[in-house]
């Protein structure tokens, strides 16, 4: 490879890396959690937040929950040591299904944006998202749907 060339592919990749790691960074992947509904209580076991890799446990941010009964999934994101928020995911402009990622949701109708614990950030909606109480016990998540 010739200098100019080798440079040229030496500027591409500095000016692509930041980039690239601002993707990385909020691309953590969406996982549905194995759940179970209780008198209008659904109930999420804690150990759906673990990942294990290679004997090593980690843990994920935001796991989402669905059930046969919802037309719309809730994010159960962990904002906090034993703080959750459970967020429907039914944006409150016009009812589109919500995208999580890099640390808020967004909607892909027309681009409102919601912090973790359901605010608006940005609109067309003004109406923060639809929240359920949630409390922890025995190793679970309990999230009171009404
Ligand atoms: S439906 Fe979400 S911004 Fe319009």
């Amino acid at each position: 490879m010739d200098r100019k060339k080798f440079l040229k592919t030496c500027g591409v990749a500095l000016v692509g890396l930041p980039f690239a790691s601002a993707l990385l960074t909020s691309c953590e992947s969406i996982y549905y959690a194995t759940n179970s509904v209780q008198n209008n209580t659904i109930v999420v076991p804690l150990s759906e937040f673990e990942i294990l890799k290679k004997n090593k446990i980690t843990y994920r941010t935001f796991v989402m929950v669905k059930t046969a009964n919802q037309d719309f999934p809730i994010c159960l994101y962990k904002t906090g040591e034993n703080k959750y928020v459970a967020s429907l995911m039914k944006c409150t402009h016009r009812g589109c299904e919500l995208n999580v990622g890099g640390g808020i949701y967004s909607c892909p109708c027309h681009g409102s944006e919601f912090d973790t614990k359901g605010t608006v950030l940005e609109g067309p909606a003004d109406l923060d998202l639809k929240t359920f109480k949630t409390n922890i016990k025995n190793e679970n998540i309990y999230i009171q749907i009404s």
